[in-house]
């Protein structure tokens, strides 16, 4: 079956970016995005696109108006559609039955359930939030429920792309999974999805699974390199209290080729709209499955991450005396990792609400994430200035906190910043990302993770 047209359903930082590359890898393929929120689609065809991801901008301003359009949603673009994508977001359910674990999907009921009626015969249907298992299943059985309507096949195509590089991800991915009910309607509609990705994927990375290994293989990739972090940062805690450096540790052990060094970073923890949502849900699946051990088991990542920001934030206020109430903290950077805005899950907002607790005035620097920041702090009690200037937030501080590395954290003028701050100066670099031989030499108190810290108190 030869994809003319594809719509997509959700404008968020998975559909924008998928799209636009789908849109500029396929051009004799015509790629309609549509939300429903009318803003966002104003953002998409603004100057200023609603996401901030290096590489989007360039491939939106070519292709867009070419074969890449951004509307609102109406039945005559599903109607159109042979390929029909859902890339709505799917967050942790914060009410009801699995609060705070399971996955919440009224936003893809909702989708299933609008394109239902408009859907083409034979017109393929793609699950392509970041979801977990069941999801191509949910969306089939409220497409089919009436048995003598059209079938549609469903496929489930898992999301692997990681903000700040989801252009190089998307362009270069490593493999691109599609699951397919093993159905000859089903292979033929996942061979079709296959023949979009061929454009610019060598075959043999495009792999066809059954919809559940799809769907599972998602949460697991996400849970195994989740676990990765989190087991670097329980030996940073070791590390801390017998004078080894969590860094050596790393290159040592990533040097084992069965290990090998990738996610072996010590630091703040984990953020992201992934890690923790896919975590929880697998373990709310085991537990669902009587599975109880498995469960713990990948819940303890998730607790092992949590311990970590509370244990860097404890350490930020007892080394400067056991108090930090009226003191200026200057937080240098607040996304989750830096090449992004985004700030879901970000450790920073754990961070800021334990050092305002104890009464600490912030003054909050990131290159991209502020206003995402000043969204995830309202109505949190304490005093918060947020600084597009690092030198403006440094000023008149106590102690530096650097929570996200940001490339540009390094060209700092680091003599200038301690000339502007309260004395003892202190330093902690949750992500292990400066020159701390340097910065003690300047003067500051240097606490980095996972390593000795270098102290003139
Ligand atoms: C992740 C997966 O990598 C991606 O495949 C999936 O589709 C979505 O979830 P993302 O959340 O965008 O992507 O970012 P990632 O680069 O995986 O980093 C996640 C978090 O782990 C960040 O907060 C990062 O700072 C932290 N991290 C990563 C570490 O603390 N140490 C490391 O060694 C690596
Ligand atoms: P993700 O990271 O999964 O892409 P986002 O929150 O960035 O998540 O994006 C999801 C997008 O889906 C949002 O822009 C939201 O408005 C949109 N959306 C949610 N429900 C629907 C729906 N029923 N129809 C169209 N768009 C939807």
């Amino acid at each position: 079956m030869e994809i003319k047209k594809i719509i997509c359903i959700g404008a968020g930082y998975v559909g924008g970016p998928t799209m636009a590359v789908i849109a500029d890898r396929c051009p004799e393929i015509g790629v309609t995005v549509v939300d429903i929120n009318p803003e966002r689609i104003a953002q998409w065809n603004s100057d200023k696109l609603p996401i901030y991801e290096p590489g989007l901008e360039e491939i939106v301003l070519r292709c867009r108006g070419r074969n890449l359009f951004f509307k609102t949603a109406s039945p005559e673009l599903i109607a159109e559609a042979d390929m029909v994508f859902v890339s709505v977001n799917t967050p942790t359910k914060t009410f009801g039955e699995g609060e705070g674990r399971a996955a919440d999907l009224q936003y893809l009921e909702k989708s299933a359930r609008f394109i239902r009626p408009h859907l083409k015969p034979g017109a393929i249907v793609v699950e392509k939030s970041t979801v977990p298992v069941k999801t191509a299943e949910a969306i089939s059985t409220i497409l089919h429920f009436e048995s003598q309507g059209p079938r549609h096949p469903v496929l489930s195509n898992p999301e692997f792309l990681a903000e700040g590089t989801a252009i190089r991800d998307l362009e270069e991915p490593d493999r691109v999974l599609i699951g397919c009910e093993q159905t000859p309607e089903g292979q033929l509609a996942a061979q079709a999805l296959a023949d979009v990705y061929a454009h610019w994927v060598p075959r043999e990375r495009i792999l066809l699974t059954n919809v559940w290994s799809s769907e599972l293989s998602k949460l697991a990739a996400n849970a195994m390199l989740a676990q990765r972090i989190s087991s670097i940062n329980s030996i940073s805690a070791l590390c801390e209290a017998t004078r080894a450096d969590v860094g050596e540790i790393s290159r040592a052990v990533g040097l084992d080729n069965r290990i090998g060094p990738q996610f072996l970073e010590a630091g703040i923890g984990f953020g992201g709209s992934c890690f923790r949502k896919d975590l929880l849900n697998l373990s709310y699946i085991c537990e669902h499955e009587g599975l109880l051990e498995v469960a713990a088991y990948w819940k303890g990542v998730v607790a092992m991450n949590d311990f970590q920001i509370e244990r860097y934030t404890r350490k930020i206020v007892s080394s400067q005396f056991n108090t930090v109430a009226a003191k200026k903290i200057a937080i240098f950077g607040f996304a989750y990792k830096p090449g992004t805005d985004d700030t879901r899950d970000a450790p920073a907002i754990q961070v800021c609400q334990g050092l305002l607790r104890e009464q600490a005035r912030l003054a909050i620097h990131d290159p991209k994430a502020l206003e995402n920041a000043r969204y995830d702090l309202k109505g949190v009690e304490g005093e918060v200035a947020f600084e597009p200037d690092p030198y403006k937030a440094a000023e008149g501080s106590h102690a530096i906190v650097l929570l996200t590395h940001w490339p540009e954290y390094r060209k700092l003028d680091f003599q200038r910043l301690y000339e502007s701050m309260e004395k003892p100066s202190f330093f902690f670099d949750g992500r292990n990302w400066l020159d701390h031989a340097a910065l003690h030499r300047i003067g500051f108190n240097v606490y980095p993770i996972g390593k000795e810290s270098l102290s003139h108190i």
